[in-house]
C-alpha cells in the first residue's frame, strides 16, 4: 500500500513536470562569493525575509555565502543549468558568458560619480545589454552598486611606475587586464575565494576591491598598504534563470519583483554606508598605511591609462563609447 502512495507521489510529482507539490514552497538556491557581513551577504538575507514574507511562504529562499556552493566562474555555470536560482555577481565577470560590453565599465576612472553610475545602471542603455544576457538564459533583476575600488598591495602603489612588474589578482574582464599590462603589472584572474590566501603565499602581490570586501575578508591581514584611488567600480548584476523566473507562477513573481525592487535601495545605502566605515575601521586597525591618491596622482593615472579607452574605442565602436562617457559624466583629458 505504502509503495503504492510513494508511486503515484513520484507519478504526480512527474505530471505536474517536475514543479513542486501544490503545498511545498518554492525553493530558491541564492549563491554568492562573500562574507555574510558585506553588503551583499546583508542583501541577500534581506531578500529571503521579503520573498518569504511577500509570498507568504510559497518561496523559501536558501542563501550560501562565502562561496559555500560555487566559486565565480562555476556559478554563472549553474546558474545557466538551473541548479542555483540567484546569484549577484561582478559585472566585471560577464565576459565568460560572451555579452563582452560589460567590460566597457571597467573603464579606468569612468564610474567615479556614483549618482551617475547609478543613474547608468537604470537607464535605457542598459536595455539592449539586458537583453543580450537574456539570450544567454540570463535574467538581470536589478543593478546593486557597491561604490568604488582601491588598490591594495605589499608596497605602496602612488604613481603608475610602482606597479611595474606585480602579479596584480583581477576579475576576469578583457579591461582590467588591459589595465594591469599598461601598468606594467602582470594581471592574474582569480576567483574571490581563493584571494586571501593567495595574497597571504605571494601568489598574487595585490588586488584592487571595494573596502568593506577588505575589511570583511581580512585582507588587512595579508597587505601592508591601501591607495584610495576610486579608479573602478564595483557593480553587481542580480540575476536568475530566465526558464525558471518565466516558470514562476504570475502571483509569486509579482511578489518576488517586490522584494527585488526593496533590495535595491537598502543595497545602496547599505554598501555605501560599509565601505566608509570599513576604510576608517581599517584606517583605525592601524595594519595597513593608507595614501588617499592627490588630483596630481589621479591626473597621472589617467593619462597612463587613457590607451585602455582608445583601445575599448576601437573594440566597441567611438559611438558606444562615447555613449557611455555621457551616461557616466566622463570627460576624456585633452591630448
Ligand atoms: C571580486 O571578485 O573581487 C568581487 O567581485 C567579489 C564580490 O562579489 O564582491
Amino acid at each position: 500500500m505504502k509503495h503504492l502512495s510513494i508511486i503515484l507521489a513520484a507519478g504526480l510529482a512527474l505530471a505536474l513536470g517536475g514543479a513542486a507539490r501544490a503545498d511545498e514552497p518554492i525553493i530558491i538556491k541564492f549563491s554568492h562569493v562573500v562574507s555574510p557581513d558585506a553588503p551583499k551577504g546583508k542583501a541577500a538575507v534581506l531578500f529571503k525575509e521579503l520573498a518569504e514574507k511577500y509570498t507568504n511562504g510559497k518561496v523559501k529562499v536558501e542563501v550560501y555565502p562565502n562561496s559555500s556552493l560555487y566559486k565565480d566562474k562555476e556559478e554563472l555555470e549553474a546558474l545557466q543549468l538551473g541548479s542555483v536560482q540567484l546569484l549577484a555577481p561582478s559585472i566585471s565577470k560577464f565576459g565568460p558568458l560572451g555579452v563582452k560590453e560589460f567590460d566597457v565599465f571597467d573603464l579606468p576612472f569612468l564610474m567615479t560619480d556614483d549618482a551617475r553610475a547609478r543613474q547608468m545602471m537604470a537607464s535605457p542603455m542598459m536595455d539592449d545589454l539586458n537583453k543580450k544576457l537574456e539570450a544567454k538564459g540570463v535574467s538581470p533583476l536589478a543593478y546593486w552598486d557597491n561604490g568604488t575600488h582601491v588598490y591594495t598591495a605589499n608596497k605602496p602603489l602612488i604613481m603608475p611606475d610602482d606597479f611595474r612588474g606585480m602579479k596584480m589578482r583581477i576579475q576576469g574582464s578583457k579591461v582590467l587586464d588591459a589595465v594591469a599590462r599598461e601598468l606594467g603589472a602582470i594581471p592574474q584572474i582569480m576567483a574571490f575565494g581563493d584571494l586571501y590566501q593567495a595574497l597571504q603565499t605571494g601568489v598574487v602581490d595585490g588586488e584592487d576591491n571595494v573596502p568593506s570586501n577588505i575589511w570583511t575578508q581580512k585582507f588587512y591581514e595579508v597587505q601592508k598598504y591601501l591607495t584610495v584611488s576610486h579608479h573602478g567600480r564595483l557593480t553587481y548584476a542580480l540575476v536568475t534563470n530566465k526558464k525558471f523566473w518565466d516558470s514562476l507562477p504570475p502571483d509569486v513573481r509579482t511578489q518576488l519583483d517586490r522584494a527585488v525592487k526593496e533590495s535595491i535601495d537598502f543595497f545602496d545605502d547599505t554598501a555605501a554606508k560599509d565601505n566608509a566605515d570599513a576604510l576608517e575601521q581599517i584606517k583605525a586597525g592601524g595594519k595597513m598605511e593608507v595614501h588617499v591618491q592627490t588630483d596630481a596622482e589621479k591626473k597621472a593615472w589617467i593619462a597612463k591609462l587613457m590607451p585602455v579607452h582608445i583601445e575599448m574605442q576601437n573594440r566597441f565602436g567611438k559611438d558606444f563609447i562615447e555613449r557611455i562617457y555621457k551616461a557616466s559624466g566622463f570627460v576624456p583629458p585633452q591630448s
